[in-house]
């Protein structure tokens, strides 16, 4: 009885241990745009061929390395987790040999499940991050299946991961997704499946902190950002408090020096935000040594999961 009782002891104390040590972590969304041989003017490709003979032909150089910049800025012991959307698997190939062996990813193309098509991955780091537990639905009636949804004009999906800190032993949730570009049903209906699947993996593993990345096709007066926000479930990481620096404030900027809309986010939560506080956001610059790297920009948060 008394080594069970020092073993209780030992057992809560750690708990509460864990629970009172908070962790920073640094979340990225970042469209990247799919590598196409149809370029629109002042697109360059991801890579070909003359790329060997100057690097500031192609994106993919410097994408990585603005990549690899945001991370190398987080703030000290801060754990960066990147929702990343149109990432074909020669470019998540790409990206992840620029970051290192230490990067993994969840997720998988989303016209077959495996490797075709375009993936929402979440990049993570493998020696400060464990996986405990990832998926990968359809945004659709069926979502266990390949399927299309809501007159869609392309497959869409959800990548879901519950990740662990090594050092700390705290959880979290990360989502990431890319709603579609052609139908507002699909898109309103696409972010309740993501809601939907989220509370899914939280009824098993939670209750969790959850953030949410993605390419909502959506301004913040639209379809699917207003049926999100309706929901109550999330809060964007603008009306969060959080000090927004910079002065970007558009993320879709095509392949143009000036933004067009906003139409990416980063979403905390789960309401009423227990889980987080939230410290700062930037929309950076996605002209790296005057190549745009993408028709989007990155937004970066700095938020603490406590
Ligand atoms: C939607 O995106 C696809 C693929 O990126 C593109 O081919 C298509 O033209 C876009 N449609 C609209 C209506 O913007």
């Amino acid at each position: 009885m008394q080594l069970g009782r020092l073993l209780a002891y030992f057992v809560l104390g750690q708990a509460a241990l864990a629970a009172a040590v908070s962790l920073p972590l640094r979340i990225v969304t970042f469209n990247i745009r799919y590598a196409t041989s149809s370029l629109e003017s002042n697109e360059k490709p991801w890579w070909d061929l003359f790329c060997f003979i100057s690097s500031s032909r192609c994106r993919e150089r410097r994408l990585v390395g603005l990549l690899q910049s945001i991370s190398d800025a987080a703030p000290a012991g801060a754990v960066t987790i990147m929702g990343l959307q149109e990432v074909l698997h020669n470019q998540l190939s790409d990206i992840k040999n620029g970051l290192g062996s230490n990067w993994d990813h969840v997720g998988f193309g989303r016209d077959d499940g495996a490797e075709s098509g375009e993936y929402s991955p979440i990049l993570y780091r493998t020696d400060v991050l464990t996986l405990v537990y990832s998926e990968m639905k359809w945004l659709s009636p069926t979502p266990d299946v390949v399927s299309y949804g809501w007159n869609a004009g392309s497959r869409r999906v959800v990548t879901i991961g519950v990740f662990q800190d090594i050092t700390t032993g705290k959880r979290f949730i990360h989502a990431d997704t890319h709603l579609d570009n052609v139908s507002s049903e699909a898109r309103i209906e696409g972010i309740k499946v993501v809601v939907a699947r989220i509370e899914a993996v939280q009824a098993i593993y939670g209750p969790l902190g959850v953030t949410l990345t993605g390419d909502f096709n959506s301004d913040p007066n639209g379809d699917a950002y207003s049926t999100l926000q309706n929901l109550g479930y999330l809060t964007e990481i603008w009306n969060s408090g959080a000090q927004r620096l910079g002065t970007n404030q558009l993320t879709y900027t095509g392949f143009t020096t000036t933004g067009i809309s906003r139409i990416d986010y980063i979403w905390l939560g789960p309401n009423p935000d227990t889980f987080y506080s939230a410290q700062q956001f930037e929309i950076w610059s996605n002209i790296v040594d005057g190549t745009i790297v993408s028709d989007h920009r990155p937004i970066v948060a700095d938020i603490t999961l406590l």
